[in-house]
C-alpha cells in the first residue's frame, strides 16, 4: 500500500531549528527521509545540529541567517534553491519570548517579539513562496501557538504576534492556494524547551500545567513531529488554512 505520509526525499527548510521544537521537527523530517535544511543565527549552533541530525539522514544541511533581516533570507532561499533543490515544505519555527507586565513592556520588547514571531514569517513565507508559486506546488507550515486563542499575563507582545501569525496563516491559505500551496499551521501548549525553562523551574507554573492540562503533563519536543509530518505529506492534500492545536486537550475544557 502507498505510504500516504510519506515526506521521503522532499526539501524540508525549517527556520529557528538549532535546538527545542525546530530541532525535532528536524529530527522526525531527516528519520522520515527528508533532506532537511536546518536554520539558526549562530554558526556553531547550525554546525551543532547538522552533526546531530546526519546521524539520522546524511542529506541534512545548515544555513545561518538571521529571520529578522530580510536581504539574509532572500540571499539564503536563493542559495538553499539552488544547492538543496527545489523547496518543498517551509516550516517557520523562529521564535522568542519577551516577557513583561503589559504596562511596563518596553517598545524594544515589543518590536522582537512582533518582528521576530510575525514579520519575519510574512517575510520567509514571501521569499519562498516566489519559487513555490512558480512550481506551483509547496505546503507551508507556521509554529503558532496555544497562545494565538488564550493569552497570560506578561506576554502581550507574543499573543498579539502568535494571534497575527494564526491569520496570517489563513490569509496565506486563500491567496497562494491557487498555486497550489497549502499553507496550515501548528499550535503547540506547553513543551519543554528552552523557550520555557523559566516555567517550568517555577514550581507553581509547573503544577498549573499539570493541574490543566488534560494529559496531566508538558509536552515532550518530539511529539510536535506527527502533526508536522501529517500536514506536509499527501494525507493532508485538502487541508489548507487550518491550525492543528498539540496541547495535550488544554483547549478542550475549562
Ligand atoms: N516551547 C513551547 O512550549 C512552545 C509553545 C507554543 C509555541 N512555541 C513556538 O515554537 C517555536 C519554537 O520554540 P522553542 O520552544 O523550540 O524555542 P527555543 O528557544 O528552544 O528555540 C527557538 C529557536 O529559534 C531560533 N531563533 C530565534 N530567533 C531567531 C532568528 N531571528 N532567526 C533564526 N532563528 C532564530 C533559536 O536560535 C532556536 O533555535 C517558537 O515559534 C515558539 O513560539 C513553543
Amino acid at each position: 500500500m502507498k505510504n500516504i505520509f510519506s515526506v521521503k526525499d522532499k526539501v524540508v527548510l525549517i527556520t529557528g531549528a538549532t535546538r527545542g521544537l525546530g530541532f525535532h521537527l528536524a529530527q522526525g523530517f531527516a528519520q522520515a527521509g527528508a533532506l532537511v535544511v536546518v536554520n539558526g543565527t549562530r554558526q556553531e549552533g547550525v554546525e551543532e545540529a547538522v552533526t546531530a541530525l546526519s546521524k539520522e539522514n546524511p542529506s541534512v544541511r545548515g544555513f545561518r541567517f538571521n529571520v529578522t533581516d530580510r536581504e539574509a533570507v532572500v540571499q539564503a532561499v536563493e542559495t538553499i534553491e539552488k544547492e538543496c533543490g527545489p523547496i518543498d515544505v517551509l516550516v517557520n519555527n523562529a521564535g522568542i519570548h519577551r516577557r513583561a507586565p503589559l504596562e511596563e513592556m518596553s517598545l524594544p520588547d515589543w518590536d522582537a517579539v512582533i518582528t521576530t514571531n510575525l514579520t519575519s514569517v510574512f517575510v520567509t513565507a514571501q521569499a519562498v513562496a516566489k519559487h513555490m508559486i512558480h512550481r506551483k506546488t509547496g505546503t507551508i507550515i507556521n509554529i503558532t501557538s496555544l497562545n494565538a486563542e488564550m493569552a497570560r499575563p506578561s506576554i502581550a507582545n507574543y499573543c498579539a504576534a502568535k494571534g497575527g501569525l494564526k491569520m496570517l496563516t489563513k490569509s496565506m491559505a486563500t491567496e497562494w492556494g491557487k498555486y497550489g500551496i497549502r499553507t496550515n499551521a501548528i499550535g503547540p501548549g506547553y513543551f519543554e524547551t528552552d523557550l520555557t525553562k523559566v516555567l517550568q523551574d517555577d514550581k507553581e507554573f509547573d503544577s498549573w500545567v499539570k493541574k490543566e492540562v488534560p494529559l496531566a503533563r508538558w509536552g515532550r519536543p518530539e511529539e510536535l513531529v506527527g502533526a508536522a509530518i501529517f500536514l506536509a505529506s499527501g494525507a493532508a492534500s485538502y487541508i489548507n488554512g487550518h491550525t492543528i492545536y498539540v496541547d495535550g486537550g488544554w483547549q478542550a475544557c475549562l
